[in-house]
């Protein structure tokens, strides 16, 4: 049986059990209305630790758009259910109360935070690291999962953890997507049924490109109704990828893929 913790304390003592008995931990922090790109990341921490630990948070200071967070889709019920299926160990679901008693911290982004995702939802790495650096202190996991689908905000956990010497390895998980290419996403829910089995054109330009051609992926873009906000590539470390991010269906979607 997944053991369902709710709060702090009782989510301490579940850990300090689990590290009394020398069992290693693994963390997938989420915003729930899970999908199997979720349960990847779940599947990744069981090889990967003795005991995995989800944890369900829509975190309200990550949103730069409250209509967005208004509209998350939730369904506590059906995630408690999935996460059981997949055979995860125990999840945290913690409320504002509960969450906000735990201290912050202030990092040097050290300029990601001013490109893609940074400069078009102003103040959203601000939160994601304010959330994560807390989660991280309650969970105190010794592995953390975050997938390439968010692979920016993959390289800013990183860079938390490297700045603040956490003793939390982060691992990445490659994207899942629908059979039609698009990259799953909670808020996949939110599109309608015919934007969804054709959103595939937006993996269909990743795969694609070519910077000479830039123009016709913006027009088969724009034909399709994705309103573009950015479509760049970006080298992280020794990963160069190209990532794209635009609204479709009144819905905002961001993707990736490496380039060789
Ligand atoms: P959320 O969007 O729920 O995603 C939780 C984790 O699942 C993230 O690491 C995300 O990158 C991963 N994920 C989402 N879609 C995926 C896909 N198609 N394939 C593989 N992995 C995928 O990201 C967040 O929540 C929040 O920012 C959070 C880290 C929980 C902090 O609030």
């Amino acid at each position: 049986m997944m053991i369902e913790l709710r709060k702090l304390s009782d989510l301490k003592l579940y850990v300090s059990e689990a590290k009394n008995k020398g069992l290693s931990i693994g963390f997938v922090p989420t915003m729930g209305f899970l999908h199997d790109g979720h349960m990847s990341l779940i599947k990744l921490s069981n090889i990967n630790s003795d005991l995995t630990i989800a944890s369900i948070y829509v975190n309200p200071s990550q949103f730069n758009d409250l209509e967005d967070f208004q509209n998350y889709p939730k369904d506590e019920d059906r995630d408690i259910e999935i996460l059981q299926n997949n055979n995860c160990d125990a999840v945290f679901i913690p409320d504002q109360y509960e969450i906000e008693s735990l201290s912050k911290v202030v990092i040097d982004f050290k300029g990601l935070d001013e490109l893609m995702e940074g400069r078009f939802r102003p103040g959203h790495f601000n939160g994601l690291v304010e959330v994560v650096y807390r989660l991280f202190c309650a969970v105190t996991p010794d592995k953390a999962f975050f997938g390439e689908k968010d692979y920016q905000q993959l390289q800013i956990i990183q860079n938390l953890v490297d700045e603040l010497k956490m003793p939390i390895k982060i691992i990445g998980g490659p994207i899942l997507r629908e059979p039609s290419g698009l990259a799953m996403s909670s808020r996949n829910s939110r599109l309608s049924a015919t934007h969804r089995v054709n959103a595939g054109f937006i993996y269909d330009v990743l795969r694609s490109f070519k910077p000479q051609d830039r123009k016709l992926a913006e027009q088969i873009l724009a034909d399709s109704g994705f309103e573009l906000e950015y479509l760049e590539s970006f080298t992280f470390g020794e990963s160069k990828r190209l990532f794209v991010a635009g609204i479709l269906d009144g819905v905002r979607l961001i993707d990736n893929v490496k380039i060789n």
